[in-house]
């Protein structure tokens, strides 16, 4: 058995996985070992009936005996360790869900529906680093993956709306105190059906200008809006975000000639699904049953919802999907500009297929 030691496993996407690994039964094929930035001494979690004690997750020794490391402990992490881990030589294989290494050649953006013969050569070819992908990114290929498989796609371009959690644990905490606070200050108003709507709305709007809601981590106010940008800002105009969605997808995908991909990725107050708009625009005119049966049997994951009123608005939500593995794509029809243009909505869990199931996946494929 391997032994396999996990770094970052108490914040949210740490107990994602902890959580899908006890429901795939992954810790009964595996010799965990519980790392601690804070609390080495102490009593590790008991996943699958190991017990033990935290280990320091700083300790190079500890680390470099290890045959696998997972860590979702962030990008600070990884800058501090990975590189001083390798330069003593550890060869054990590292799979990571921060982004600091995912662009680096000797890396590979791990999402094995997708992308599992990268993943295979690269593993042959002597590959020790895996990288969990963007989380956008991720969901997107997940529900689109069809057509990229069938190299239909000339390009795309995508509006998004995601998720508190992008931002963090804290960040959807900040979200939902803002609703409740902008809720409590016309709740009153509210119960009283004879009250004028515009009046409730000035106090509501009132109150996000105030400067009273907290906004320690989004910046700004989110709840009842959105924010048209996602993390740091580029020299070319495009967010750190918009940036990741070509390049990206090009690697997992390992394409030998650049898919453009493009678009806007906003902020929106749902809590923990991505969803995401796009126009594609295909190399040929292919029929819409045609394109539905490419998406539809592409993974066992991704689901065709039929471009129907009553269908997209029961099934194609984050009120639908959350807490899901289904990545649904629906909205499929050809857009005015002509038959090659394609319109697609995918909505996909941000913390599962966004973050934690690739990272449990290659475990599996290493074990
Ligand atoms: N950067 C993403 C977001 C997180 O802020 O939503 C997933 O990689």
């Amino acid at each position: 058995m391997k032994n396999v030691g996990f770094v970052g496993w108490r914040g949210m996407v740490g107990s994602v996985l902890m959580q899908r690994m006890t429901e795939e039964r992954d810790f009964d094929a595996i010799r965990p070992v519980f790392f601690s930035t804070s609390q080495h001494g102490q009593p590790s979690p008991v996943f699958g009936g190991h017990q033990g004690t935290l280990q320091d997750a700083f300790d190079l020794d500890a680390l470099s005996a290890l045959d696998i490391i997972i860590t979702c402990q962030g990008g600070d992490y990884t800058n501090e360790i990975y590189p001083k881990l390798r330069e003593i030589g550890w060869k054990g294989y590292w799979i990571d869900a921060a982004s600091s290494l995912r662009m680096k050649d000797d890396a590979i953006i791990i999402l094995d529906p997708v992308n599992k013969s990268v993943i295979h050569e690269g593993i042959d070819k002597g590959v020790k680093t895996f990288v969990g992908g963007n989380c956008t990114v991720s969901l997107m290929l997940m529900s689109l993956g069809g057509l990229f498989a069938n190299n239909l796609v000339e390009w795309a371009s995508v509006a998004t709306y995601q998720a508190a959690s992008g931002g963090g644990a804290r960040h959807m905490r900040e979200l939902l105190t803002q609703m409740g606070m902008l809720h409590n200050s016309v709740a009153h108003e509210l119960q009283n059906p004879a009250s004028a709507i515009l009046d409730i709305e000035r106090n509501v709007t009132a109150l996000t200008r105030s400067g009273t809601l907290p906004t320690d981590n989004f910046g700004v106010p989110l709840a009842g809006g959105l924010i048209p940008w996602i993390d740091k800002q580029l020299d070319n105009g495009q967010t750190k975000e918009e940036w990741k969605g070509q390049a990206e997808t090009n690697k997992i995908l390992n394409t030998s000639s650049i898919i453009p991909v493009d678009g806007l990725c906003v902020r929106i107050g749902a809590l923990r699904c991505h969803s995401q708009a796009f126009t594609l625009k295909l190399k040929k005119d292919v029929s819409i049953p045609e394109i539905e049966q490419m998406l539809a049997t592409h993974n066992d994951w991704v689901r065709v919802i039929p471009n129907d009123r009553e269908l997209s608005m029961r099934e194609l939500t984050p009120a639908a999907v959350t807490g899901t593995m289904n990545t649904p794509v629906g909205r499929l029809r050809k857009l005015n500009m002509g038959p090659e243009y394609l319109s697609a909505f995918t909505v996909g869990d941000q913390l599962l297929w966004g973050a934690a199931e690739p990272l449990r996946r290659m475990l599996r494929i290493l074990l």
